[in-house]
């Protein structure tokens, strides 16, 4: 690769085919992703039924400009707003997940008339924008892992919500790949204190969205309703679409006033064909219901891999969000773990700075590859505990 700019890790594997959780290099390799590219491919690589709706709408058009959004656009976005639970809402199209966080915060202070929001510091939101900056003049940041406190107010004590526009809430536990879940009473609590003051309550679903949590959106986890709910990675498994919902209080806001917002890939045919499918075989196959029982036993098998090594300290997740926290140990980390499940074959995500190995497949992936990379991680652990 001496073409490809090197601003992340790049590994030397020419990947040329995928096939649900199979990736195959151009030596005829077979690797088992247990990462879905990145958290994106909830159905597996190279789904038939997606196939044959993009090659399909291929031939007819694929990109229209965004005074154009088309009978399909209207289509994704019904089910869209079904699939959030918000019945007269409006969306938007866009193509990654950092355009539709931003987007969402946007709008959230445009209706508001607030620059400052909150959220938790460990929340991943977006590359770039005030939402990948997180800086502290446009947002007042809440560390919930920094001590062992239950006690909410004390926690909530000093933050400014009367001058806060809202909260936006990052549901997957993956903010930078700890894959730690934020407390329920703490989150309504800061929903309630939010709503008090008028502000508005955004989830990213980019990651969390899509049944990757064992329900369709992390947020449900928490029996809160969001005014605003930017998605992405999923919603087009692995086709790079996008989506901002809200209600229909913020939408007529936003009309009314005139708000302009305008990028050429917006509310795209090509990407609204793929995310209308993609939620259209979430249903029908029953996935989100299948990825939760699966991430359950998975869940179960790392936690045995916590009982027979002490270098694991933790095993956690929630639906096919999963990880593995290790110590700090002479012989063993996430890195080596990785390289080593790498070279057996098995792709899966990690974040060295965390000692934290993750576990993300498709919600299709069979209990048998699971099987396999527990017994290759028990594998790993002994040979390199045993090495004196
Ligand atoms: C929780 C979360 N939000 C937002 C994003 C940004 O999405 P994208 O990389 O598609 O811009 C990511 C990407 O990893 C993410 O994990």
């Amino acid at each position: 690769m001496n073409h490809i700019l090197k601003c992340h890790e790049i590994i030397g594997i020419n990947f040329v085919r995928g096939k649900n959780c199979y990736l195959y290099d151009d030596q005829g390799r077979r690797y088992t992703d247990l990462e879905s590219g990145i958290w994106s491919t909830v159905l597996g690589h190279n789904h038939p039924r997606i196939n044959r709706v993009m090659k399909s709408q291929i031939d007819k058009v694929i990109h229209l400009g965004t005074r154009y959004p088309n009978s399909l656009s209207e289509e994704a976005a019904r089910e869209v707003l079904d699939i959030v639970g918000i019945d007269h809402g409006k969306c938007v199209f866009l193509s990654s997940g950092s355009e539709a966080v931003e987007f969402g915060t946007q709008i959230a202070r445009r209706v508001t008339g607030n620059r400052k929001f909150l959220t938790f510091s460990n929340s991943y939101l977006a590359a770039y924008g005030s939402a990948g900056k997180k800086s502290t003049d446009e947002w007042c940041l809440i560390d919930w892992t920094d001590d062992d406190s239950t006690d909410d107010d004390n926690r909530l004590k000093g933050i400014p919500f009367k001058d806060l526009g809202g909260f936006v809430f990052e549901p997957g536990g993956s903010g930078s790949g700890f894959v730690k879940f934020p407390p329920k009473r703490l989150v309504q609590d800061i929903v309630y204190k939010i709503r008090q003051e008028g502000g508005l309550v955004i989830a990213n679903e980019v990651t969390a969205g899509m049944g990757r949590t064992g329900k369709w959106f992390g947020f449900q986890h928490y029996d809160i309703q969001p005014d605003i709910i930017s998605l992405g990675k999923g919603l087009g498994n692995g086709y790079p679409v996008s989506a901002i919902v809200m209600n229909i209080g913020i939408a007529e806001n936003l009309e009314k006033n005139e708000f302009h917002y305008a990028q050429s890939h917006q509310n795209d045919p090509l990407g609204c064909t793929v995310a209308k499918e993609v939620i259209t075989i979430l249903r029908e196959e029953h996935l989100i219901q299948k990825g939760n029982h699966t991430g359950e036993s998975f869940l179960e098998e790392l936690k045995h891999l916590q009982e027979k090594y002490d270098v694991v300290k933790e095993a956690r997740g929630r639906g096919m969000l999963l990880a593995l926290e290790l110590r700090p140990h002479d012989k063993i980390s996430a890195t080596s773990v990785y390289q080593a499940l790498l070279e057996k074959g098995f792709l899966v995500g990690y974040y060295p700075a965390g000692n934290i190995l993750r576990f993300d497949p498709a919600l299709t992936i069979e209990e048998a590859n699971i099987s396999s990379l527990i017994d290759c991680l028990d594998l790993i652990f002994k040979t390199a505990l045993s090495k004196v």
